[in-house]
């Protein structure tokens, strides 16, 4: 189906963005305040690269940007790791990067398959890897920022953050279209891992369903 050419899109398109997904980062940080100056952000799930442009702009010269993800990401000044967020060889490439970040963005998705159920439990699995990705690499009273698909399951998952960020919001920017389920939960100052709640999940595996 031909992609519908909309706003953002050409706005991307004119501002040298790689993707009109850079807006939605723009508007969330705009609003919530996440990223600063001389930051280090970790960006989950970067691929073809408008949030790590957003973010190496707002990190600045002192910042540094780590992009992650099975798909290529070629952007000045940000650096690259490829691989699967499950595989445990993707978190030892991050680790021989940084210690701790200031910051965690994930705008990961599933290969959409249309069926709603399953596209919002796969990205509730990909959510809930981004929350153990935190509990390795997230400084205490960090910021993240995880993209999920509404379903049932989303209550869950804010309870979740809810025990582990003294602020958590969920958040559809304007730039999100509104046909997309999508929404944006926003988690401000980290007080470290509740362990406990994270009992529930026993995928830890790489799927074999790769993203495009
Ligand atoms: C919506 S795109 C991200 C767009 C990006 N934020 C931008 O502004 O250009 C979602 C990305 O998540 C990546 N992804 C999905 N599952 C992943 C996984 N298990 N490990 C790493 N990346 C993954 C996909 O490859 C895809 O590039």
């Amino acid at each position: 189906m031909k992609r519908k050419k909309d706003y953002y899109y050409k706005l991307a398109k004119k501002s040298g963005y790689k993707s009109r997904a850079a807006f939605k980062l723009i508007q969330i940080d705009q609003r919530f305040y996440i990223i600063h100056e001389g930051n280090t952000v970790l960006d989950l799930g970067a691929s073809p690269g408008g949030w790590s442009q957003v973010a190496r702009e707002l990190v600045g010269d002192k910042g540094r940007v780590i992009a992650v993800d099975i798909k290529p990401v070629r952007v000045p000044g940000v650096e690259f790791v490829r691989g699967d967020v499950f595989l445990k060889e993707t978190i030892e490439k991050i680790a021989e990067r940084v210690e701790k970040v200031d910051v965690i963005i994930s705008d990961m998705s599933p290969k959409i398959s249309g069926v709603k159920s399953w596209d919002h439990a796969r990205s509730i699995e990909l959510a809930e890897r981004a929350m153990e990705i935190a509990h390795i690499f997230l400084k205490i009273r960090g910021h993240m920022v995880i993209k999920v698909f509404q379903g049932d399951m989303l209550k869950n998952l804010v309870k979740k953050l809810k025990g582990e960020f003294e602020l958590v919001k969920v958040h559809k920017p304007h730039a999100s279209k509104s046909s997309s389920s999508e929404v944006y939960i926003v988690c401000k100052r980290y007080v470290g891992a509740n362990l406990n709640s994270m009992g529930d999940r026993d995928h830890h595996g790489p799927r074999d369903e790769e993203n495009t």
